[in-house]
C-alpha cells in the first residue's frame, strides 16, 4: 500500500497531538510546588528531578544529599521534588522528621514499597507491607528483636568470627583484600545461619550458592532496574504483568532455602537458637496463620526479609568502617587500645555484656554509620493527607515524603540504588 499524502499527513498531526498531549500533562503536574508555595528544583520532562538517578549518574542518596545541602543553606524546613511525575514532599529539618516519623506517624504509616505477594510471596515482608498488616506483623515480629534474643544468636556470631580471623590469616599473605566483599561474606554467613540456620561457609568458599545469590539481590542488570523504576511508577500495571523487584533466580533459591529448612526441623524435631526458630514458632500448625501466627507464606517472607534486610547493611558498615580506620590511624590505634583493655580486663573473652563495655567502639560505629549511611534516604507514602505543622500545606494521601540522612554528597556510593529497590511511590492521580 501506497501511503497518500493525506493518510501521512493525519498520521503526523496524530503523533503531534500525542506529543502535545503528554507535555501538557507534565507542563501541568510541575506546577505542584509552584501552587503550594513550597521551593523545589526546576524538573525536566520526563524525569522531573530524577534523570541523574535514572541516567545512573548520581544514586538517589547522593542526589538528595546535595539538595538537602542547598536547599538548608538557604534555611528552609522543607522542600519540593518531583520523583519522575510524582511531587515528593522533602524534610529539611529535624522537628519535622521527627513531627513525621513519630509524633504524627498514623497518617505515614507506609513506606511505599512494592508488593507482589500473588507472584512473589517472598515480597510481602515487614519493609514493604503497609498499613494493618504492616502492623500486625511487626507486633509479632518485634520480640524477636529483644536484647534477650540476640543474646541468645550470640554464639552463633562468635564462632564465625573465628572463622573470619582463620580466613583473614589465610587470605593476607595472598595480596590485598577487598574489604566490602570480605565483610559481605562474613555477615553472610552471620545473618545465613542467624536466619536460616544454615552454615553458609563464604568466608571458606567465596563462591557458595548463599553467597552468589545473595550479591545477586544487589546487583541487578540495566533492564532489571528498569523493570524496578517502572514496579514504582505503576505498581498495578506492574503487579498486573507480574513484575518482582528482586531476580527470580534468587528468590527461587532462598524460597527453596527456607523450604527445606522448615521441613527439616518438623521432620527431626531439631531446634536451634536463631531467628528461624523463632518465626518457626510464630506460624501456625497448619501454616494457616490467624491473628496471633504467621502463614506459611509470612514466615518465608520475614525469614527472608532478615537476610536481604540485614547482611548487605552490616558489610557496608564494616567496610566504611575499616575505611576510616585505615585512613584515620590516631582513630586506629585509640580503638585497638580499648578493645585490648576491655579484653585483658574480661579475661580475654569476648560476650555479649564485653562487646558492651567498648564504648569508643560504639563511637566509631555510630560516626561511620552517620558518614555513610546504608539507606541515605528514608521513605514514607502519605497515608492519610497531612497539614504541616504551622502552615497550610497539606501533603496528599497517597504521595512520597523523603527524609535525607545523608548530609553531604561523597565520591564513594554505597547502594544508593538500594533504595530505588524498595521505593514505589504511587501515582497519587491528578491533584
Ligand atoms: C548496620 C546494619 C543495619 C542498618 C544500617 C539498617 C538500617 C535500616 C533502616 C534505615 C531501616 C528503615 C527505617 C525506616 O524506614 O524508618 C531498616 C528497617 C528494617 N531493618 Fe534494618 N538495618 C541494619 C541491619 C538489619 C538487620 C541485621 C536486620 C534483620 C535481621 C534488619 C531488618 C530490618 C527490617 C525487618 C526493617 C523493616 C522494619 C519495619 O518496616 O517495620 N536490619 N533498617
Ligand atoms: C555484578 O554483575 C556483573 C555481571 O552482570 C559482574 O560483572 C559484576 O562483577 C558484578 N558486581 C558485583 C559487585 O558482584
Ligand atoms: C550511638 O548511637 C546510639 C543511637 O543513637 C546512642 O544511643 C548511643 O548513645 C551512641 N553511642 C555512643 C558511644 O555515642
Amino acid at each position: 500500500m501506497v501511503f497518500t499524502e493525506s493518510v501521512l499527513l493525519k498520521l503526523f498531526s496524530a503523533f503531534i497531538a500525542a506529543v502535545l498531549l503528554v507535555i501538557y500533562f507534565f507542563k501541568k503536574r510541575f506546577n505542584y510546588w509552584k501552587n503550594l508555595g513550597v521551593e523545589y528544583i526546576e524538573p525536566t520532562i520526563p524525569f522531573g528531578n530524577s534523570k541523574d538517578n535514572f541516567l545512573q549518574k548520581s544514586s538517589l542518596g547522593d542526589w538528595y544529599a546535595d539538595f538537602y545541602r542547598k536547599m538548608k543553606a538557604r534555611k528552609l524546613k522543607y522542600a519540593g521534588t518531583y520523583f519522575f511525575y510524582i511531587p515528593t514532599f522533602v524534610t529539611l529539618d529535624l522537628d519535622l522528621v521527627k513531627q513525621i516519623m513519630q509524633v504524627d506517624f498514623a497518617h505515614f504509616t507506609d513506606h511505599g514499597a512494592y508488593v507482589n505477594e500473588k507472584d512473589d510471596p517472598l515480597s510481602a515482608h515487614v519493609f514493604s507491607l503497609g498499613g494493618q498488616r504492616w502492623r500486625n506483623l511487626r507486633v509479632k515480629l518485634t520480640p524477636t528483636f529483644t536484647s534477650g534474643k540476640m543474646k541468645l544468636m550470640y554464639p552463633i556470631i562468635i564462632k564465625i568470627s573465628e572463622e573470619l580471623v582463620k580466613t583473614l590469616k589465610a587470605e593476607c599473605g595472598k595480596g590485598p583484600i577487598e574489604a566490602k566483599d570480605f565483610s559481605g561474606r562474613f555477615t553472610t554467613d552471620v545473618i545465613g545461619n542467624c536466619a536460616f540456620g544454615i552454615e553458609c561457609n563464604s568466608l571458606r568458599d567465596p563462591n557458595t550458592e548463599f553467597r552468589i545469590k545473595g550479591k545477586r539481590i544487589f546487583n541487578l542488570t540495566i533492564s532489571e532496574l528498569l523493570l524496578n523504576f517502572a514496579s514504582f511508577l505503576f505498581p498495578k500495571t506492574m503487579n498486573f504483568f507480574g513484575a518482582r523487584l528482586f531476580p527470580k533466580e534468587a528468590t527461587d533459591f532462598f524460597w527453596n532455602v527456607i523450604k527445606d529448612t522448615t521441613e527439616y526441623r518438623e521432620k527431626s524435631g531439631v531446634r536451634r537458637n536463631d531467628a528461624m526458630q523463632l518465626l518457626l514458632d510464630m506460624m501456625s500448625k497448619d501454616g494457616k496463620g490467624d491473628e496471633n501466627t504467621l502463614t506459611y507464606n509470612e514466615m518465608a517472607a520475614q525469614a527472608f526479609v532478615f537476610f536481604i534486610a540485614g547482611f548487605e547493611t552490616s558489610s557496608t558498615l564494616m567496610s566504611f568502617a575499616l575505611l576510616e580506620l585505615a585512613q584515620n590511624q590516631d582513630v586506629q590505634d585509640r580503638l585497638r587500645e580499648e578493645i585490648n583493655e576491655v579484653l585483658r580486663e574480661n579475661k580475654d573473652e569476648l560476650t555479649y555484656e564485653v562487646i558492651w563495655e567498648m564504648n569508643y567502639l560504639r563511637m566509631v560505629i555510630n560516626e561511620t554509620l552517620r558518614k555513610y549511611p546504608a539507606l541515605p534516604v528514608l521513605t514514607r507514602e502519605c497515608t492519610k493527607d497531612y497539614r504541616v505543622p504551622n502552615t497550610d500545606i497539606i501533603i496528599r494521601k497517597g504521595h512520597p515524603v523523603f527524609i535525607p540522612v545523608k548530609d553531604s554528597p561523597r565520591k564513594i556510593r554505597a547502594n544508593g540504588i538500594l533504595l530505588v529497590l524498595f521505593l514505589s511511590a504511587r501515582d497519587p492521580g491528578g491533584k
